[in-house]
């Protein structure tokens, strides 16, 4: 955020090091005028920066934050690179091409099919820009007078990406609430929610919220009987951030993805169960010649045409390097053992908490390995909201949140389990939540905790 104003103590850094490196404050909202030993700059921010969490304990986001030091070297070695330059790191474009290509296989698309796809920063970048394209599909083939207007439907358990696409790019949003016991969208909603000017259906394999998915492959049916009942062909886009790299390991037989027919693109987080540190996301679509050529700039490096589509230009190419790295090196065994074992030490630490008699798990069903609790009814005085507050003077990073509409007044409390996440941190963390809860069961005068004052609709950090 911009600043320009910045009371007394923000005028510059009072530093511990003023002996030896500074005789005057470094100002911290300015450039300052003079420079300073690298070293000093060094040990000025790095001491900053440990006032961050711990990444190891942070239990609510889903981004890796761990890799093999073999991984890490390779990302040194080429962090210098700047991706976008084709031309100049041809080698770097042939190893997305083929990451490309393997996630295409790796999300069944059909023989017959030349998918194309890109990396992208985030998933949320990637859906916007499959949305967009989906946008332009609608336009060309499908509207029927100028003055139709496009809309999109998904459920009110969508990542907040999605409703910045449908405000940034203008597309009407239908929202599908959720309900106080079913925390995912239905067919039978989709259906009362679509009509001719729907650019796209929204499922989710994964949702932030509980880990659980859209009932997809209903959804499809659903859009298969309306492609032959009326005529629209209604594609479905599946955001499966999270979900596209478990799924297919945990549950190769569960169909959600390029199997189905309407499914015309898919969006996956690298840097989620992709187990990729921060900066890379994955934008697949069925088809090349179903993908809108007026959103396509050709380029032609690497001594032929060749596509480029995404939002955003220059980015490093850690992202790319350090995803081929892990699909070579794990293999689809490595990364099936990790995720069952992550799946696993999920469940172990579920079935604690639920043996605990305090907790009620909301996600059963889950396809991701995420705790999703509730405080049961009885256990009255506090909340998840001081549960995770009490928990992070341990150093523990969990998220709580309440619901998105119509299920608001359910909180929940959520852990991210990832692959650094062990059986012995599940034990430990355990016995840290009970005795949280001993803390806060006893009568105190100290203020709890309540969730955030509602401004709008707030989402679960990811
Ligand atoms: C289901 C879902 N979609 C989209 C996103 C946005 O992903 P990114 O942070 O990679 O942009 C998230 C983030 O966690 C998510 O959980």
């Amino acid at each position: 955020m911009l600043s320009r104003k910045a009371n007394s103590s923000e005028k510059g850094h009072a530093s511990t090091y003023s002996g030896r490196y500074f005789r005057e404050p470094i100002p911290k909202n300015a450039i300052p005028e003079k420079s300073m030993p690298a070293n000093a700059a060094y040990q000025l921010i790095h001491d900053e920066l440990n006032m961050d969490a711990n990444p190891s304990l942070n239990l609510a986001s889903f981004v890796t934050t761990w890799m093999e030091p073999e991984a890490i070297k390779l990302l040194n070695e080429n962090m210098h690179k700047n991706f976008i330059d084709h031309d100049e790191y041809p080698q770097t474009e042939v190893l997305h091409k083929r990451c490309v290509n393997m996630l295409a296989h790796l999300f069944n698309v059909p023989e017959k099919n030349n998918a194309i796809g890109a990396a992208t920063i985030g998933s949320s970048e990637a859906i916007m820009l499959a949305l967009l394209a989906h946008k332009w599909n609608w336009r060309k083939t499908r509207r029927k007078n100028e003055t139709d207007k496009p809309n999109i439907v998904f459920g009110a358990e969508v990542h907040v990406c999605w409703e910045k696409f449908a405000r940034y790019f203008d597309v009407e949003m239908r929202i599908i609430p959720l309900e106080k016991d079913c925390f995912t969208i239905t067919a039978e909603k989709v259906e009362q929610t679509i009509d001719e000017n729907t650019i796209c259906v929204g499922a989710i394999l994964g949702t932030t919220y509980s880990g659980q998915s859209d009932p997809i492959e209903e959804i499809n049916e659903l859009l298969l009987k309306i492609k032959k009942e009326k005529g629209w062909d209604i594609p479905m886009h599946i955001d499966a951030a999270s979900g596209g790299f478990v799924t297919p390991f945990t549950e190769p037989d569960f169909k959600w993805d390029f199997r189905l027919e309407q499914v015309k693109s898919i969006n996956v987080s690298g840097h989620k169960y992709g187990l990729v540190y921060p900066g890379i996301g994955w934008m697949l679509w069925r088809e090349e010649t179903e993908f809108p050529e007026e959103i396509i700039f050709k380029v032609n490096y690497l001594g032929g045409w060749m596509p480029t589509f995404t939002l955003n230009f220059s980015c490093n190419s850690l992202g790319v390097i350090g995803q081929y790295y892990n699909f070579l090196r794990l293999g689809k065994e490595g990364y099936r053992n990790i995720m069952q074992n992550c799946l696993q030490n999920a469940q172990y630490l579920a079935g604690l908490l639920e043996k605990s008699g305090k907790f009620e798990m909301i996600n059963r069903s889950q396809k991701l390995p995420i705790v999703a609790m509730r405080l049961k009814d009885e256990m009255k005085g506090y909340s998840v909201f001081d549960l995770s507050s009490k928990l992070r003077e341990r150093g523990w990073v969990m998220s709580a949140y309440t619901m998105p509409p119509n299920a608001e007044e359910i909180a929940l409390l959520r852990v991210v389990v990832k692959e650094n996440f062990s059986h012995d941190m599940a034990d430990i963390l355990f016995q840290d939540i009970l005795n949280a809860c001993d803390a806060l069961e006893k009568p105190t005068t100290e203020p709890k905790q309540s969730p955030p004052k509602d401004q709008g609709r707030h989402h679960p950090i990811c």
